[in-house]
């Protein structure tokens, strides 16, 4: 049997000292297949985010482990960590962390550039996605000079421009109208479709959580099946 794509157990993970301390996670499980896509819900500052800062080896948790793809994060020093990344994952932030030094379409095309990938055909597949979620006229912008939601459907190319085994994605659609959410929803599920990558995303749109193989509910630390 293969490992899963993303694998955590007993995951637990504090801020803070003393009286501020908050316990987030309490020994959370969560295994999701290759292929799977996930839902993670819950309410504001039940841990979403922090979970899946702790999945993408963004942070480290307190205890418990992380496999991804069958690696455990901890064994990872920094630099295996990053290339585990580069080639594995694609994460969509909350706030979409675009360089605005650099054009659209060079944030974009990015994680290929820092893997070693050839300038031309990265320009070529990074102009064929930005064309794919309606701003290939933009590649030449600058972040600042997009809305906030081209700017969020950019940063979703960036993360999947690799063709990751796992994204994953932190509110993707919390700031598009419908119709920039189902065109940003679409491209991953094509990802998802075409290519096998495991989907987790930390979602409050019950619309995009239904359409998912699994929902799960994150309340007192922990990850619960919620029936759909
Ligand atoms: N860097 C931090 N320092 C202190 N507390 C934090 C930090 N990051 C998150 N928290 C706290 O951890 C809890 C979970 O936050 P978060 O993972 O962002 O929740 P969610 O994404 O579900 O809204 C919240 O109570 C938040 O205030
Ligand atoms: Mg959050």
């Amino acid at each position: 049997m293969t490992a899963p794509a993303v694998e955590c157990r007993a995951l637990c993970k504090s801020y803070g000292d003393g009286a501020l301390r908050v316990e987030v996670l309490k020994g959370l499980d969560l295994a999701a297949a290759a292929g799977e896509s996930v839902a993670v819900v819950g309410v504001s500052g039940s841990g979403k985010s922090t979970l899946l800062h702790l999945l993408g080896g963004l942070d480290r948790p307190d205890a418990g482990d992380i496999h991804l793809c069958g690696e455990p994060l901890a064994a990872l020093s920094g630099a295996a960590l990053s290339r585990l990344r580069n080639r594995s994952i694609g994460f969509v932030y909350q706030f979409h962390h675009l360089l605005n030094d650099f054009s659209v379409l060079e944030n974009v095309v990015m994680p290929l550039l820092i893997r070693g990938g050839d300038r031309r055909e990265a320009r070529e597949r990074g102009l064929a996605m930005l064309d794919r979620v309606g701003l290939r006229r933009r590649a030449a912008h600058k972040p600042h000079q997009l809305s906030g939601g081209e700017r969020q459907r950019t940063a979703v190319c960036r993360a999947l421009i690799t063709r990751p085994a796992v994204v994953l994605a932190d509110e993707p659609t919390g700031q598009l109208d419908r119709a920039t959410a189902e065109q940003v929803t679409a491209e991953m599920f094509s990802l998802n479709r075409d290519f096998n990558s495991t989907l987790v995303f930390a979602t409050h749109d019950q619309r995009l959580a239904s359409r998912l193989d699994r929902v799960c509910r994150l309340e007192d630390g922990r990850l619960a099946a919620k029936p759909q």
